[in-house]
């Protein structure tokens, strides 16, 4: 891979340790991929933040790196194991807290924003069209692709810690404008109103289109909270971190695939149907992705006077909370007993064995419900999920 002075002299060790081993990581992920140069990166997104997930190796390989590494771009933190502040009250153990600390001040150290969130675009992390970026979080990462039309592979934590501390990224996968290309035309026809009807449209969709980019014709408008549930369900149910939304997202293509599936409401309601399971609900999460502040607005209108009857989390950035506590719907949501996860999520928190069957809004959060802490699941739009939580 050619590389210029400066990133030969971070690999030579120039720049100092830290520098020198993520250039090691980026340059060996480069020549497995095929990559012929580096491109400069405006903006990073690492995951594998969770105690959950990273355990005492990844522990020790940040605070290895942080020695001497700083960041050199914008870099924000995906969802860690818990609420950073409020983690008593979830039922986090001190054992574990104290862990997730570490790992924080770890990724402080380097000059990390350590705001904890799959939406950093609703946070002030948010690139522009066309830059390189290196993000994580799978459907941060779509949406990144999809909606932004910004440029970045699903990067491992380590390959995005790597970026961070050296400003690059090898140039390959999504980097490149043929890699962007829609292989498949997925003609769609069904009306989606709410952000849990896309979910379930991107679940359908990802599942026929497996690993190729689609262009997905036939969807006539769609908001932010839409699409970030759209991009976070595509992202774990297709093969692809990226799909074309004509007259949505904002790349161009000039050639329409030729290969075509089409997708109607059959194909919707069996995915609602796939994720229903017959169990009574014991725990509400609603924010996955993390809630937006048009969503905490539309919760706290609809709990409002009312008492939650079980566990009920609404997980999301703590920027956006601190508005929510700034405009009172933090006191109408804790009123009713509801609570606020800022900082984590139900696939990455310790919750195994905690709860029998969840009720969410998020075709992603049912996957990761079921997968990582073997919870049945109930697919509902927000307004079922609040009905679920105070009945
Ligand atoms: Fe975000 Fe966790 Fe869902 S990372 S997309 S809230 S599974």
């Amino acid at each position: 891979m050619h590389l210029t002075k400066e990133e030969q002299d971070m690999l030579d060790g120039e720049h100092g340790y830290a520098t020198q081993k993520s250039m090691e990581i980026l340059t060996a992920l480069g020549d497995i991929f095929g990559a012929e140069k580096m491109v400069p990166v405006t903006s990073v997104q690492i995951a594998g933040v969770s105690y959950h997930n990273l355990g005492d190796a990844g522990l020790e390989f940040l605070e290895d790196l942080s020695q001497d590494g700083k960041i050199r771009v914008l870099t924000t933190l995906n969802p860690a194991g818990m609420d950073l502040e409020n983690w008593k009250n979830l039922g986090i153990s001190e054992e574990f807290a104290e862990k997730q600390q570490k790992v924080i001040d770890a990724f402080s150290k380097f000059g990390v924003i350590t705001t904890c969130t799959c939406t950093p675009y609703l946070i002030g992390n948010l690139p522009s069209y066309g830059q390189h970026i290196a993000w994580s979080e799978s459907s941060a990462v779509a949406f990144s692709n999809s909606v932004i039309g910004a440029r970045t592979n699903r990067e491992g934590g380590p390959s995005a810690l790597a970026a961070s501390l050296t400003g690059r990224t090898p140039s390959y996968g999504l980097h490149l404008t043929e890699n962007r290309q829609p292989r498949i035309t997925v003609d769609f026809r069904s009306n989606l109103e709410t952000p849990s009807d896309f979910g379930a449209a991107a679940l359908a969709i990802g599942r026929e289109v497996k690993d190729k980019i689609p262009l997905i014709r036939g969807v006539r408008k769609a908001d932010v909270d839409q699409l970030k549930n759209f991009s976070s369900s595509f992202a774990t149910y297709s093969g692809t971190a990226m799909y074309n939304m004509e007259g949505i997202s904002p790349e161009r293509f000039h050639e329409i695939p030729e290969e075509v599936v089409t997708i109607e409401e059959s194909h919707l309601q069996e995915a609602k149907d796939f994720l229903n399971d017959d169990e009574e609900v014991d725990f509400v999460s609603i924010g996955c992705p993390h809630c937006s502040i048009n969503e905490i607005a539309k919760i706290a209108q609809l709990l409002k006077d009312r008492k939650v009857k079980k566990e009920t989390w609404i997980t999301t950035a703590r920027p956006v909370k601190q508005i929510a506590d700034n405009v009172g719907y933090t006191k109408i949501i804790e009123e009713s007993g509801a609570k606020f996860a800022c900082d984590t999520c139900l696939a990455v928190a310790p919750l195994k064995g905690r709860f029998r069957a969840i009720a969410t809004n998020s075709a992603k959060g049912c996957y990761y419900g079921r997968g990582s802490n073997g919870f049945k699941t109930k697919f509902m739009t927000l307004e079922k999920c609040i009905q679920e939580a105070t009945s």
